[in-house]
């Protein structure tokens, strides 16, 4: 991550604080009242540790986090790394405690983990990534999990039924040794918020993405694969025999979620160096909206990609945390091909409550023109696809405790045959004079 800091710092989109502030509440009310800008904060009063947040809260950041062009879309750059991951996970060395200043017993805190909302139940680590693998196979998993401090070495995680989840559940009530990453390089955090099949190791695609440089080290305890260029590890034991509760904790909407029995992980060895950055993740910021929101955008891309003649843009809205509602602009071949994308979405990504399909002349991103589309081209009649009692989210408050949702699709997509001139938008064609005067080259409109 070190590096990224650097790139960010030199391009001036690093706010670095050297006014003291407190992880209690300080820190995240400034991640909070200025979602897209990058913070390092460099004097913690509650430890020697610097605190980074809102590192990745644009999709311009994630792709000079990746060095790709800015022209390349960040869904196709992470497609094709799933589709073609590299076949090995990168270069794995031994654990050598020379290269860290820390390698001491597991103390939280030494670490500047934040509070931060008013009500949530204490100190939240959110930006860790749980590296498990399944003891004596190849089969390991990277997922982020939010982490509750219950004392210097006890962690509650709230585990969503997945991968992480499928293994605790194999081993039968063993317990699983897990390292814990904080701060890898960008591909690594991108790869482990991906949901991709069992089984596929997330270092796979993220060493693709870094054309084969990803560097490894072993953990100390175990044979869990951690990167080298990673600002903290811890290493423990996560124990579905030990409970405690989890919550409340602002999630991904903003509002706080259930308090639940959840798994406990304890730990044993901790591993940094002087100069570690520890990384929090704002939970309901734009940022975590982003993170929860491409995988969503993957599963939509590839389902449409398979029943829709052309997709023109897919835009999972900001304010559903990019998460809920989806506008979806379709050049269409045939009459019923709006209904078949809606379809579609629903199916291919659980959370969706809201698709509106638009035609290929709308801008999916401008929701004033989307609203303009639904006015003039819409009929509830014929164009609304409801589907009751399925599969939502829990994260959403008005279905937590089911996850049961409603969903529903409008269809705001002209027929293909008919008089297209009545919906067409109106156009001025600019002059010179004009132009100039508006700011718009001539000939435009
Ligand atoms: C910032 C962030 C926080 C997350 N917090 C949690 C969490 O607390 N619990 C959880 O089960 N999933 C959480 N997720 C979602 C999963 O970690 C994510 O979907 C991951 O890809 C799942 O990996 P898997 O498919 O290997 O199980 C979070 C994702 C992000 C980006």
């Amino acid at each position: 991550m070190k590096d990224f800091l650097k790139r960010l710092n030199e391009t001036n989109r690093l706010k670095r604080v050297s006014k003291e502030l407190s992880t209690d509440l300080e820190i995240s009310s400034m991640l909070f009242a200025n979602q897209d800008q990058a913070y390092l904060f460099e004097k913690v009063k509650e430890s020697s540790l610097a605190v980074a947040g809102n590192l990745y809260s644009t999709p311009h950041t994630i792709k000079i986090g990746l060095g790709i062009s800015t022209s390349e879309e960040l869904a196709a750059f992470t497609s094709r790394s799933i589709d073609s991951p590299s076949p090995n996970k990168g270069h794995l060395s031994r654990f050598d405690k020379s290269s860290w200043d820390y390698s001491v017993d597991a103390d939280l805190e030494k670490l500047p983990i934040l509070k931060h909302y008013d009500r949530e139940a204490g100190h939240y680590m959110t930006a860790g990534i749980v590296a498990a693998k399944f003891p004596g196979t190849d089969l390991e998993n990277l997922s982020f999990h939010r982490m509750l401090v219950l004392s210097k070495n006890k962690l509650a995680t709230r585990i969503v039924p997945r991968h992480l989840d499928q293994i605790a559940k194999d081993m039968k009530g063993h317990k699983v040794p897990v390292s814990i990453i904080i701060g890898p390089p960008p591909a690594v955090f991108l790869s482990a918020s991906l949901q991709v099949q069992y089984g596929l190791s997330e270092y796979k695609i993220a060493n693709k993405m870094m054309n084969e440089k990803l560097e490894l080290e072993s953990s100390e305890e175990t044979d869990i694969a951690v990167p080298l260029d990673s600002e903290i590890i811890l290493e423990g034991q996560l124990d579905y025999n030990e409970l405690a509760k989890e919550g409340p904790f602002v999630d991904l909407t903003g509002t706080y979620d259930d308090v639940r029995e959840q798994p406990v992980i304890t730990l044993t060895r901790m591993h940094y160096r002087k100069d570690s950055v520890y990384q929090a993740v704002l939970a309901g910021s734009r940022e975590h909206a982003l993170f929860m929101g491409l995988p969503q955008e993957l599963k939509i891309r590839e389902a449409l990609s398979k029943s829709i003649p052309k997709v023109r843009g897919i835009n999972l809205t900001p304010s559903s945390n990019g998460y809920f509602h989806c506008v979806l602009s379709i050049e269409k071949g045939n009459d019923g091909d709006g209904k078949t994308a809606i379809l579609n979405c629903f199916a291919a990504s659980h959370p969706l409550k809201l698709v509106i399909v638009v035609d290929g002349d709308v801008d999916p991103f401008n929701l004033s023109e989307v609203e303009w589309a639904l006015a003039t081209r819409f009929q509830a009649d014929r164009g609304i696809v409801q589907i009751n009692g399925a599969r939502g989210s829990s994260l959403d408050p008005s279905s937590a405790k089911s996850a049961v949702t409603a969903k529903l699709g409008l269809d705001a997509t002209l027929p293909l045959k008919g008089d297209k001139a009545k919906f067409e938008r109106a156009r001025i064609t600019v002059s010179s004079t004009a132009g100039a005067m508006i700011g718009r080259s001539s000939g435009s409109s």
